[in-house]
């Protein structure tokens, strides 16, 4: 006997949950990325912010690694965007993390921006570059304190105890840097840093009524607008 499909969760039935995306106003035409890709997410960007979507520069990034079999396996998790331009987007981490070390080996990788308030997402993929020293310089200072002093603290990915362990390594961290009142910099940790996705494919998707999605993909070179079916 197969197990049952698990479909029931604290007495919501999972198979039934649907929501109708209707975009009502806004229809998605490869005619709105005739500028590049740069502005229309620009453009979706701004209105995810002004719609209130929580952390509308969160996104899910996707990476591959060799997995226990000696194959390539994909994992994601969430990261923050802190910039994008023409050359691309932008987010840091710790360097040695499973992350940094699944792109300093394989440096390709996806992301995807779920604006599901908006019944919007955005994908892009492409080449991965770590940033130059300068530039993560220019981020880290405006980070706050704590932030800073976390990312010593932490060997991001690696097992630790507890979080008691945790909490000492972070107070180590602040003794070494001067706690208040003295507040000393906290120079940037040589492990960390940032990425930049340098994207091959970008693609739009705006949810329509009975699953007629808009789909709108830009591949380089020439980064031309195309309509998908959804
Ligand atoms: C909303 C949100 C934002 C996050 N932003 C970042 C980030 O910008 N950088 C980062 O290294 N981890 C961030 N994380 C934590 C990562 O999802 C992940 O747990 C961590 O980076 C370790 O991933 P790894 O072991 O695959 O390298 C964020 C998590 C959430 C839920």
């Amino acid at each position: 006997m197969p197990p049952t499909l698990m479909s029931r969760v604290t007495g919501v039935d999972l198979s039934a949950m649907r929501e109708s995306y209707a975009g009502g106003d806004s229809i998605l035409d490869p005619a709105d990325a005739t500028g590049g890709w740069l502005p229309l997410f620009e453009r979706w960007l701004a209105e995810a912010i002004e719609a209130d979507v929580p952390e509308p520069n969160a996104m899910v990034l996707a990476t591959v690694a060799p997995g226990p079999d000696g194959g390539l396996r994909p994992a994601t998790r969430t990261v923050l965007c802190k910039g994008v331009d023409a050359s691309g987007v932008v987010f840091y981490t710790n360097y040695d993390s499973f992350k940094g070390r699944a792109l300093d080996a394989n440096p390709v990788a996806a992301v995807t921006f779920p604006w599901i308030a908006m019944h919007r997402q955005v994908h892009f993929a492409g080449t991965v570059a770590r940033v130059t020293a300068a530039e993560t310089v220019e981020y880290w200072a405006q980070r706050p304190r704590g932030s800073q002093l976390g990312a010593w603290a932490s060997e991001q990915s690696e097992p630790i105890a507890s979080r008691a362990e945790l909490a000492h390594r972070f107070a180590a961290a602040e003794v070494r840097f001067g706690g208040a009142p003295s507040d000393g910099a906290v120079p940037v940790p040589p492990h960390w840093g940032g990425y930049r996705i340098v994207p091959d494919t970008v693609e739009f998707w705006q949810g329509q009524a009975n699953r007629v999605h808009d789909r709108v993909r830009m591949t380089a070179p020439g980064f031309a607008p195309v309509r998908l079916q959804p």
